[in-house]
This record gives C-alpha cells, sequence and structure tokens, in this order.
C-alpha cells in the first residue's frame, strides 16, 4: 500500500499543473473461474529419482547388439561412461520398459541450423531438448520434494563451493562420449565458454554477464572446471547452468570451423557449420541424434548409442528408437495428437481447447489430456531502450511514448482482457493478465497486483493529458509537439504468426487501440525472425507469450535489467549507456536479491514486492492467461501423473522423454530402422 502511495505521489508531482489532469485507477484483478483440477503427483528425493554409478551388466537393444558383433559399434561396456547416469526403477511411474518404436511429435518451429552452441534453435517442440545436453537439468525438478528443488546434476555430477562461495568447482562424467563415439571432456566445456558464451561475434544462447559480471571458468583437467566468481555466488547460477544456456557443443567439430582456430572461417561460417560439410548426423551428448532433415517436411532422430544414461537394471536409454518431428503448425499439433497420428503435444493453442477437451473425453480417444494451472498467458513488450537500434526520429519517438508510465497506463485501460481471453477460447479458462508474474503462479498474492482494468474514457483522458490529439480529424490521434508535431501515432507490433493465439489476441488489440485513436499495424513473422528482432532490439511493440513470467523463476533474470541483454525489451549496448528508470532499477535490485535468496519466505516477500512494482509501472502489459494441457498418446508409458506442460521447463524435458516406452508397439513404421546415426 505504502509503494501505491509513494508511487501515486510520483505521479502526481510529474503532471502537468492542470486541476484536470486524469489519473489511472489501478484496481483489483478479477476473479479466476475455475476449470478443473490438475492431477495429483507423486514426488521424491533427488537421489530417488538419479544417482551416477557403475553396475555389474549393460544392455542394448538386440539389433545394436547385432551391430556390435559385425564390428561397427565397441561393446555397450565401453559406450558407456565409468559411472552412467542411472535411473531407480522406482521413480518411473510404469517401471522398468522396453525397447522399439517411434515417438512422434509434430511442430510449427522450423531448424535455424544445429550450432546449439552458436545459439542456433534447432526448431523448438522439443528438439533443442532431445539434442543438448546440459551441465545441470532442470525439468524433472517438479517431481521432487519442496526442499528438494535445486537442480540436478547432469553433465557436471557432482561439484563443491568454496566457503566464501566465490568458487564452484565441477566434476564432469567421466569416459562419456559424443554420438560419434569422441570422449567428452572439459575441452568441450572451455570451448562453449570461452569461444562461444565470451567470444562477442557469437550470439549464443548464454551472455558474458549471466553467470554474474566478471565470471571466469578453467579446466583443471580433462573431468574437472572451476568457476570463479566476483562476487559470492548462489545456487541460482547452478539454475543457469540448465537448458539451455550451458549446453556446450561439440569442441572436435566445431574447433575447425571457427575464425579463430581457422584464419579461412568467417563467424557465419561458423554459425552455420553444424554440420561441417552441409550433411546430418550431427554429434550430440543427447539421447536422440537428427540424421535427416526434409524441408517443411520432417526431422529424423535416431537412439544415440554411446548416450551415457541408464536404467537401474543396466539398460541403456533412451528406450525409443526413433523420433519424428513433422514439420507443420503448433496447432496442427494438438490437432494429430488428439486424434492419434502424433504421440506428444503441449496443448496451448486456446482455439483448439473445447474441441480436443471433447475428443479426449470419449472413451475410445487414443490420447489422453490433463489440464495444468494457468502458466500460459501473453504480454505486450514495450521496446523501452532510448535509442538503440532505432533508425529514424519517429522510432525515437515510439521509444519515449513507451518509457512514459501515463501512457502505458492509457493503454492498459483500453484493453477488454475479458474480451480478448474469450476471443481466444470461449468459457472459464482465460484470466486477465496485468503483466509481471501469472496470477494462477501460487507465489502471487492477489493484493501484490496492480491493474489498471478496462475504462475507455480514462484511456482517452490520459492520451489527452499527453497532448496526443487527433488534429487533423482522421481517427488517429497526433502528437501536438515535438520533432513528431503533426504525425499520427502509429506503432508496428510484432506477431507471431507461427502461433495462432498471437495473431488472434493482435487483432482485438488493433481493434481495442483504435477506439482510442492509437493505430497499431502489426508485422506477422514466424518466430525465429521475431526472436531474432527482438534480440537485436529491432521492434516497437511485440506480442510475447511470457515463458518466464512465473515461478519458480529461473529466468527470472529476463524480467529485469539485471544485464545489458535483459530484458529484452530494454537492452543495453550500441554506443550510448542504456538509461534505466528509477522503477526499473528497483526492480532489477528485487531480482537480484529474490534469485539469491536461500529462504523461501523471504523471496515469496521479494517476489510480491516485485509483481506490485512491475504491474503498477505496467513494465509489460499483462494481456491474459490460461491453462495449458499435456496430451498424450494413450500407449506412451513413464509419463510423470500431473506433469505441466510448463514448469522449470517445457514438458519435452520434463516428462524426461529417454524413459519413456510405448506399449504396445506401435504398428507405425521407423523411417530408418536398425540404424544408428554414423551409419544411416
Ligand atoms: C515451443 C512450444 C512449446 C514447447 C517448446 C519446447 O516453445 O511452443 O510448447 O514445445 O517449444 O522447447
Amino acid at each position: 500500500m505504502k509503494i501505491t502511495i509513494l508511487v501515486s505521489l510520483a505521479i502526481a508531482a510529474s503532471l502537468p499543473h492542470s486541476a484536470f489532469a486524469a489519473q489511472a485507477q489501478p484496481g483489483p484483478l478479477p476473479e479466476a473461474r475455475s476449470f478443473g483440477a490438475a492431477k495429483k503427483m507423486h514426488l521424491m528425493d533427488a537421489d530417488e529419482l538419479q544417482s551416477f554409478k557403475a553396475l555389474a551388466q549393460y544392455h542394448e537393444p538386440k539389433w545394436v547388439s547385432e551391430l556390435v558383433a559385425a564390428g561397427k559399434l565397441p561393446a555397450v561396456k565401453d559406450r558407456l561412461p565409468k559411472e552412467p547416469l542411472v535411473y531407480s526403477a522406482a521413480s518411473m511411474s510404469d517401471g522398468i520398459g522396453h525397447y522399439g518404436g517411434v515417438l512422434r511429435h509434430v511442430i510449427g518451429g522450423r531448424p535455424e541450423g544445429w550450432n546449439w552452441a552458436a545459439g542456433q534453435t534447432l526448431g523448438w517442440g522439443g528438439i533443442n531438448y532431445g539434442v543438448a545436453e546440459c551441465l545441470t537439468r532442470t525439468g524433472p525438478l517438479f517431481t521432487l520434494n519442496a526442499d528438494q528443488q535445486q537442480p540436478l546434476p547432469n553433465l557436471a555430477k557432482s561439484w563443491e563451493w568454496s566457503k566464501d562461495a566465490k568458487t564452484l568447482t565441477m566434476h564432469l562424467i567421466e569416459g562419456a562420449k559424443w554420438s560419434d563415439g569422441a570422449p567428452f571432456t572439459s575441452e568441450d566445456v572451455r570451448f562453449y565458454w570461452q569461444d562461444n558464451v565470451l567470444d562477442t561475434n557469437v550470439t549464443a544462447f548464454a551472455a558474458p554477464a549471466t553467470f554474474g559480471e566478471g565470471a571466469q571458468l578453467k579446466a583443471l583437467d580433462d573431468y574437472t572446471i572451476q568457476w570463479t566468481f566476483a562476487e559470492p555466488a548462489s545456487a541460482q547460477v547452478l539454475f543457469k547452468m540448465a537448458f539451455f544456456q550451458f549446453c556446450p557443443g561439440p569442441a572436435h567439430l566445431l574447433k575447425p570451423e571457427h575464425p579463430r582456430y581457422n584464419s579461412a572461417k568467417t563467424y557465419q561460417d561458423y554459425r552455420n557449420a553444424q554440420p561441417a560439410n552441409g550433411d546430418l548426423p550431427i554429434a550430440t551428448m543427447g539421447a536422440w541424434v537428427p540424421v535427416e532433415h526434409r524441408t517443411d517436411e520432417i526431422i529424423v532422430l535416431r537412439r544415440n548409442p554411446y548416450f551415457w544414461k541408464v536404467d537401474e537394471q543396466g539398460n541403456q536409454l533412451p528406450y525409443i528408437d526413433e523420433m519424428h518431428y513433422r514439420l507443420s503448425t503448433w496447432g496442427d499439433r494438438t490437432v494429430q495428437t488428439v486424434a492419434g497420428s502424433a504421440d506428444f503435444s503441449n496443448m496451448e493453442n486456446p482455439a483448439n481447447y473445447v474441441s480436443a477437451l471433447t475428443r479426449a473425453q470419449k472413451k475410445d480417444s487414443p490420447a489422453r489430456l490433463d489440464f495444468g494451472p494457468r502458466t500460459l498467458g501473453w504480454a505486450v513488450s514495450f521496446n523501452m531502450a532510448e535509442t538503440l537500434s532505432t533508425s529514424d526520429a519517429r522510432e525515437v519517438a515510439i521509444r519515449q511514448l513507451n518509457r512514459n508510465l501515463k501512457f502505458r497506463q492509457a493503454i492498459s485501460h483500453a484493453i477488454d482482457r475479458d474480451a480478448l481471453g474469450q476471443s481466444l477460447v470461449k468459457g472459464p479458462f482465460s484470466q486477465p493478465f496485468a503483466g509481471g508474474i501469472y496470477p494462477d503462479d501460487p507465489a502471487v498474492d492477489a493484493s501484490s497486483v496492480v491493474f489498471y482494468g478496462h475504462n475507455l474514457k480514462l484511456a482517452k483522458a490520459l492520451l489527452d493529458d499527453l497532448g496526443l490529439r487527433d488534429t487533423d480529424n482522421d481517427g488517429i490521434r497526433n502528437w501536438t509537439s515535438g520533432p513528431q508535431n503533426g504525425s499520427n501515432v502509429e506503432i508496428a507490433l510484432i506477431v507471431k504468426n507461427d502461433h495462432v493465439a498471437d495473431t488472434t489476441l493482435a487483432e482485438g488489440l488493433v481493434a481495442m487501440l483504435q477506439d482510442i485513436g492509437i493505430r497499431l499495424i502489426p508485422r506477422p513473422m514466424h518466430s525465429n525472425s521475431a526472436d531474432s528482432l527482438e534480440r537485436s532490439s529491432e521492434f516497437e511493440w511485440m506480442i510475447k507469450r511470457g515463458d518466464e513470467n512465473r515461478t519458480p523463476i529461473q529466468q527470472g533474470e529476463k524480467l529485469a535489467a539485471l544485464h545489458n541483454n535483459v530484458p529484452l525489451w530494454h537492452r543495453g549496448g550500441g554506443t550510448t549507456e542504456r538509461n534505466l528508470q528509477p522503477f526499473e532499477k528497483t526492480l532489477s535490485s528485487l531480482m537480484e536479491r529474490y534469485l539469491s535468496s536461500p529462504d523461501p519466505l523471504q523471496q515469496a516477500k521479494l517476489i510480491a514486492e516485485f509483481n506490485h512494482i512491475f504491474t503498477e509501472n505496467v513494465y509489460q502489459i499483462g494481456l491474459t492467461s490460461v491453462p495449458g494441457a499435456l496430451i498424450v498418446n494413450k500407449r506412451v508409458r513413464n509419463i510423470p501423473a500431473g506433469t505441466p506442460i510448463l514448469a522449470y521447463q517445457w514438458a519435452e524435458d520434463a516428462v524426461m522423454r529417454e524413459r519413456l516406452w510405448l506399449d504396445p508397439l506401435p504398428k507405425v513404421d521407423e523411417l530408418l530402422p536398425k540404424t544408428i546415426p554414423t551409419s544411416k
């Protein structure tokens, strides 16, 4: 409350002295309607889930043993590390599995290429997760007890902190191999850090400051690495070593393609260097290896014969031999999974909800569907960087508007969020979203949200106050002073057209803002292009599904100005220093404290305060939030009960696909039966 009063006073003080100056009117967020409960989960401790140990015997599919007998592969015990990662049988909801079959995915994404170490996405929808392995892993944490919510060991199998928390020594898994048989060592880690993250010519998924300003990393020997931090670090850095920020690529293949090691190569060459000659397969540490890509048709992955995880009986994982990604649309993913022609979908396209739900409730439905909480939501990002990547005075003027609180409040008051939610899906699913942390999130107490709800008259009055008036009677407001004097207020809105919900929301927004005399010009494009414009700060407004607007906030840094690369709607860089507004500084200090606090009670307080200031200042403008549902074919075994489509990671990681198995084995043909990546 105190904060509200202070900020309101500050706003009042900054207004022109007019008795009639309009004031934004915060109110409570409307209460959510119920849509049915999510399933109960079975929770365990980390050591009940997995451990690293040598087993007496190892097994593999029969057809792989035949390749070994034919001299095409070393024996399974020689392909595995000294101490593989072992999943306990008790942690598997359907127990130890059998080998074989195909897991069929459909995705709306497309690969930018295969060099994930250099920041290329392999297509989303699960390919990245299946291929890249990272130092730590967070997806499965939702299956663990509340006091066990710390990153799981993965490529780093153990670690120790120094007393002053400035040194972190990590032990890598020993004797593990890339899918082409080359050893995985600390050189892969060093190369990723030094020649990808620290080399600013490469846009890797992590930035130098991701692990704290001044963080250093060195290899002590083949299997030991050591981090040193300028300030005492917290377990939070371990979260950042999980997907997608610390997942090394194969140094033995990438080094010869990198300009630092080969003067004949450019950085552009390097980015596209995996695979070097353009021919799949690539080498991965993941359970499956991409072996074939037919553009806009399909990507086929085969089991990695060197994969370093096993079940308790020594069966080398994965159980499933082949993985398909049909290249279609995200909506089609849901339709096909409900119909039984695909196996796995995060239902996140509300337009499909009612029909999918109706179909899944029928007894003969090939798929089952479980709703989770409302962890999907959309917001508009306003680019607040004053000049970064602007090309003319109009763009600079838009950035100034974006930085004006009264303007953002006016936009919020212009939006009818109930109508937007219903345009996505009729019924009780959607809930208005004010921005910040999703309202359904258990960490968010409703009273921490400041909501500027639908009030057209007030929206118009606020814009009038700002001197934005329709002086030429064409229905669009004009600037009435400054370098843009006389021009219409027209704003470009980037919309990801591979996500239907984004397009629907954009249509609603255009109409709603038309009513207050602001012209939004949608710029529809594929997510890959939108993401890259966002990263280079070349946008005015952008509709975003907020994958980080939730707790556990492992990516909370993306919501505050903790370093130059975040948040994406106010990036630093370029020639002038980033001009952070006072509330942005408060938000980053709150987030910093939240991220490093070891105390859940204190964290809860900090995040509530963060959310209050975020929503009060309309840092992003929330639109609506909806639940997701995981849809899985009934023959897929070992999906943990109650898996949310998005918690620490997306469900593709959370369900631990390397342990899924199929019963009965499908009649669907494998496209490349009995092949390993190197022999396809
Ligand atoms: C995309 C999809 C999500 C999920 C992730 C996995 O973002 O929209 O449902 O599949 O990819 O990375």
